[in-house]
């Protein structure tokens, strides 16, 4: 198995600060990335900010600043967003930074010079909030009004510099079907074979603009580079380095529904081009394309006009009311992982707490070590005797599930595997009851194996829990007197019979919801 893991994020634009929907695509990531951690991987984790699109300088307008200006102001507080929510990306990238611009600049001229880039005619209806062109089909389809937008397309007959995207069509198709680009979950994967199998055109990557915000094409300063195409290229750049290089490919990208065309088939179809220009041969395809569904609020999508965002400030609520890590489970359990939307309910938020980490997991903790404090003097206890095997081989193996479950980045299924551990410790305390066993001393040894046992489920269920929940997760397991993968490089995560540990700790207390 490779020992390096590099995920990605979406550079999320800068025209306004950031809502749950990149708090969520980015907290995939963070996990995806803490989960390779655990298991010993060395990561990098990339996130940042698309700063080159016109709805940047327009709000920037709108809001009477410049527009480097009020890009760094919104850049700043995806930062500050993402480190409240305890994302440990390795770097956040900017678009507008100088080595991107080198990196962008270096790139075009090399496909300009192998002839995968080259100066032509385009004429089409371009959706201008979307920033892209719509097949002639699909604008007739849609009487001429963006589909996303509902604003009147425009059609336009414009000097650019084109892409042969065409060329990559069989290439990409079987790439895609042969799963050397893996793209998750099916149903998109199939979405994008069906679509690529429509038909590839060569697409414009530049257009005639005076305006100052943006990258100029290479030797041709009347163009600028289309932002697409300048972000998408903030995935090598980052990596440009001697001593980061070796990251490349992407192991998983994390994206959302809505750009799954620009990641799954434009982004491939450069990087087969780059290949062929000397010295690129590292530029390898990205292994694994995660495209998530979105989030809609109380069942209503998300949207400016409604003012229904679940906004940074809302989720800042709930981390202050219910614990930082509770609402990051509560996310990645709940949301849209998978083919389908997902819609974020603050009265489910209190009953997923609740019912899993108040009554489940901080119950279970506080249960299995008040037990060990009264009848083992707060230390590990040994054990001797070989009872109870049957409970620890099925606490192992939904151990080993859940971490299956991760590989395949089915995070949310990952957590439920670790609650199940959780829940399968209760089940054991109360079908053996060591309360009661304790009460004649020849079942002393057996009481010690329950209580053994227990601890030992506890930690491989705050292990599986670890990546999405780091900070509560590593309180408890350092009660145990267990290291962090995150802090440490080799930590040690065993339990040592007899040594003493935290007692009675609550970590999750009882969240009233009628008082919500
Ligand atoms: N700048 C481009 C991406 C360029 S990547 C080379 C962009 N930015 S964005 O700010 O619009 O962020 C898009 C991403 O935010 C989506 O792909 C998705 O990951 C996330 N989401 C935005 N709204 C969302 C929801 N309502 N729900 C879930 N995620 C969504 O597109």
């Amino acid at each position: 198995m490779s020992t390096k893991f590099y995920v990605t994020t979406p550079v999320y634009y800068v025209n306004d600060v950031p809502h749950l929907g990149h708090i969520y695509s980015t907290l995939i990531a963070d996990i995806a990335s803490r989960s390779a951690r655990v298991e010993g991987k060395r990561t990098y984790f990339l996130t940042g900010t698309d700063e080159h699109s016109t709805k940047v300088s327009e709000a920037a307008q709108r809001n009477s600043l410049g527009t480097h200006e009020w890009a760094s102001k919104n850049a700043a507080a995806f930062k500050a967003t993402f480190d409240a929510f305890n994302f440990s990306y390795s770097d956040f990238i900017r678009t507008s930074q100088e080595r991107h611009k080198k990196e962008v600049e270096l790139r075009i001229q090399q496909l300009i010079d192998s002839g995968a880039v080259y100066l032509g005619e385009y004429k089409g209806w371009y959706d201008a909030g979307q920033e892209e062109y719509v097949t002639a089909a699909k604008a007739k389809a849609a009487n001429y009004l963006s589909p996303i937008s509902g604003k009147p397309l425009v059609e336009r007959s414009e000097e650019n510099y084109f892409f042969c995207l065409s060329q990559f069509q069989d290439e990409l198709l079987h790439l895609v079907e042969s799963e050397k680009i893996s793209i998750i979950p099916q149903s998109r994967r199939n979405e994008i074979i069906s679509k690529i199998k429509e038909g590839l055109n060569d697409i414009p990557i530049s257009r005639i603009s005076s305006d100052s915000w943006g990258i100029r094409m290479p030797k041709n300063e009347t163009h600028l580079v289309y932002v697409w195409i300048d972000a998408l290229l903030n995935y090598v750049t980052a990596i440009n380095t001697d001593a980061l290089r070796e990251f490349w490919p992407p192991s998983v990208q994390v994206v959302g529904k809505d750009i799954i065309w620009f990641h799954a088939v434009i982004w491939p179809a450069m990087l087969l081009a780059l290949q062929k220009c000397d010295g690129n041969e590292w530029l390898q395809l990205p292994e694994k394309i995660l495209a998530h569904g979105f989030w809609t609020h109380e069942g209503i999508k998300m949207s400016k006009s409604l003012g229904n965002f679940v906004s940074t400030s809302d989720l800042e609520g709930y981390n202050e009311l219910l614990g930082l890590d509770a609402v990051r489970l509560f996310l990645i359990m709940n949301g849209p992982l998978g083919g389908s939307d997902s819609s974020f309910s603050e009265r489910e938020l209190h009953e997923s707490y609740n019912a899993n980490l108040a009554n489940t997991v901080g119950n279970c903790f506080g249960r299995v070590t008040t037990m060990i404090g009264k009848y083992f003097d707060g230390c590990i206890p040994t054990c001797q005797s070989l009872h109870h095997q049957e409970f620890s081989d099925r606490v192992n193996e939904l151990s080993k599930q859940a971490w299956l479950e991760s590989n395949d980045l089915a995070f949310d299924k990952m957590a439920a595997k670790a609650i199940a551990i959780f829940r399968e410790i209760d089940g054991f305390i109360h079908r053996t009851a060591p309360y009661k066993l304790i009460k004649e001393e020849h079942n002393r040894d057996d009481v010690a194996e329950i209580l053994y046992r227990a601890l030992d489920a506890i930690r491989l269920g705050a292990i599986a829990l670890l990546p999405i929940m780091p900070n509560k997760m590593q309180e408890l397991l350092s009660c145990l007197q267990i290291d962090s993968p995150f802090e440490k490089e080799s930590p040690s995560m065993e339990l040592v019979m007899e040594q003493k540990i935290e007692l009675g700790r609550v970590l999750f207390p009882r969240f009233d919801t009628k008082g919500s």
